[in-house]
């Protein structure tokens, strides 16, 4: 190899380098963020873990894979029971993505999108797509044993 073909490949594996880095760094899923972003953005309103304190929401201990309206003992709003009841569904990335960007796409009046006596916070959404990203990566594994690829 002369001088020419070095400097080729050698700037050939930064250029891969810094694109892979570039990647990573902006589109890789970070699960410290999502579980900053759920304690910023859903911890007032939903414990995450079993030893949390009760809060005004469900747990979201195990939301993935759980039925929509389906903890036990959870006293749902008569609204969000008679949606979920028609709905029926399963907690699963793609709905718990939506309903994250926009609760009301999901479920319309919920306790949690209306102000009302014993639920004086509101919450309309998280906007930013890395964010809605993170935070659902991070409740598709709390409370369930790491996946396998
Ligand atoms: C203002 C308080 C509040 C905030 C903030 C909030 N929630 Fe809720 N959430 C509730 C309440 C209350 C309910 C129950 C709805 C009802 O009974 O009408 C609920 C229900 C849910 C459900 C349905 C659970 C089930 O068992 O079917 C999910 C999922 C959920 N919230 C996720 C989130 C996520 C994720 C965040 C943060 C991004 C969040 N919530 C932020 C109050 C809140």
């Amino acid at each position: 190899m002369n001088n020419a073909q070095i400097n080729f490949v050698v700037v050939g594996a930064l250029l891969c380098v810094v694109t892979v880095g570039a990647w990573w760094m902006f589109f890789r899923t970070d699960l410290i963020v999502g579980e900053q972003l759920a304690l910023n953005y859903c911890g007032s309103c939903h414990a995450l873990r079993p030893g949390d304190p009760p809060r005004s929401g469900p747990t979201l201990w195990r939301v993935a894979g759980r039925r929509a309206g389906g903890l036990k003992g959870y006293d749902y709003s008569p609204a969000f029971r008679l949606q979920v009841s028609e709905a029926g569904f399963i907690w699963d990335r793609p709905r718990l993505e939506a309903f994250i960007e926009n609760p009301q796409s999901v479920l319309q009046a919920t306790n949690m999108t209306q102000t009302s006596k014993g639920h004086p916070l509101t919450f309309d959404g998280v906007n930013d797509r890395r964010f809605r990203n993170d935070l659902t990566a991070f409740l598709l594994q709390l409370g369930h044993p790491p996946q396998t690829p």
